[in-house]
């Protein structure tokens, strides 16, 4: 099957900035204690609910899947940038990294304890995040949890020559309740949202989703 456009789009440019982009925020947690409490609550969420696996999908080079990893979560990295991946395998050698998209995981059904989605949505287009949490639902064990990050707005950041890099990519923004509504509709219940105001570099408020499958659920 032909690649979407999009994803290559965005394949190439994460393969191109992958190292600057690594060097850039490995620290970037640590003067952003909101986000590091809501990784923390999810931590907590999932090892109350079992001890299987977690995928941070769309990791990046996987300074937040070591996070949660030290913070007790068996957690292993997903990403569509074969780069990403082998900087974060050289940087957490201990740790399992996958090169794959997040709208068609090589993941069997009810098989993770928790997905984060930590600014990964946002290179999605609109009418394929259905399918997106459909996947997330389709993985997650029921009474697994979800935590997804991304940026609030409406109109796209459009990111060009990152680092004097030659290639560019849109950042979409979105609103926390539309986002909730479409986990709601892929049958994921959202417990808690947070909308956190611009710190540092940030181009927008920023939005923290926890969702859950329900224990019962039957379908995958
Ligand atoms: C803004 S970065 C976030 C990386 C990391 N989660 C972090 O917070 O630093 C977005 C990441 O999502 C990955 N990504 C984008 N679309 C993806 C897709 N369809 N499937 C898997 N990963 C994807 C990119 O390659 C990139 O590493």
């Amino acid at each position: 099957m032909t690649e979407p456009e999009f994803l290559r789009t965005t394949r190439v440019f994460y393969d191109t900035v992958a190292v600057d982009y690594a060097d850039h925020f490995r620290d970037a947690m640590d003067d952003r204690p909101l986000d590091r409490a809501l990784l923390t609550a999810f931590a907590e969420q999932v090892r109350a609910a079992g001890d299987g696996p977690v995928a941070d999908l769309g990791c990046g080079p996987g300074h937040v899947t070591a996070h949660l990893n030290a913070l007790g979560v068996p957690a292993f990295g997903v990403d569509l940038s074969s780069r990403m991946v082998e900087v974060a395998r050289r940087a957490y050698p201990g740790l399992r990294f996958d090169v794959g998209s997040i709208s068609s995981l090589d993941l069997k059904d009810d098989s993770l304890a928790g997905v984060l989605a930590w600014y990964s949505i946002i290179h999605m287009p609109e009418e394929r995040l259905p399918d997106v949490f459909a996947e997330f639902h389709r993985v997650l064990a029921p009474g697994g949890h979800l935590l997804v990050a991304f940026q609030v707005g409406d109109e796209p950041l459009h990111l060009a020559r990152p680092w004097g890099h030659e290639v560019s990519l849109d950042f979409r923004r979105r609103r926390p309740d539309h986002v909730a509504g479409l986990l709601g509709q892929a049958g994921l219940a959202v417990r808690a949202r947070l909308v956190r105001e611009p710190e540092g570099p940030d181009t927008a408020p920023q939005a923290f989703l926890l969702a859950r499958k329900p224990a019962g659920s039957a379908e995958s």
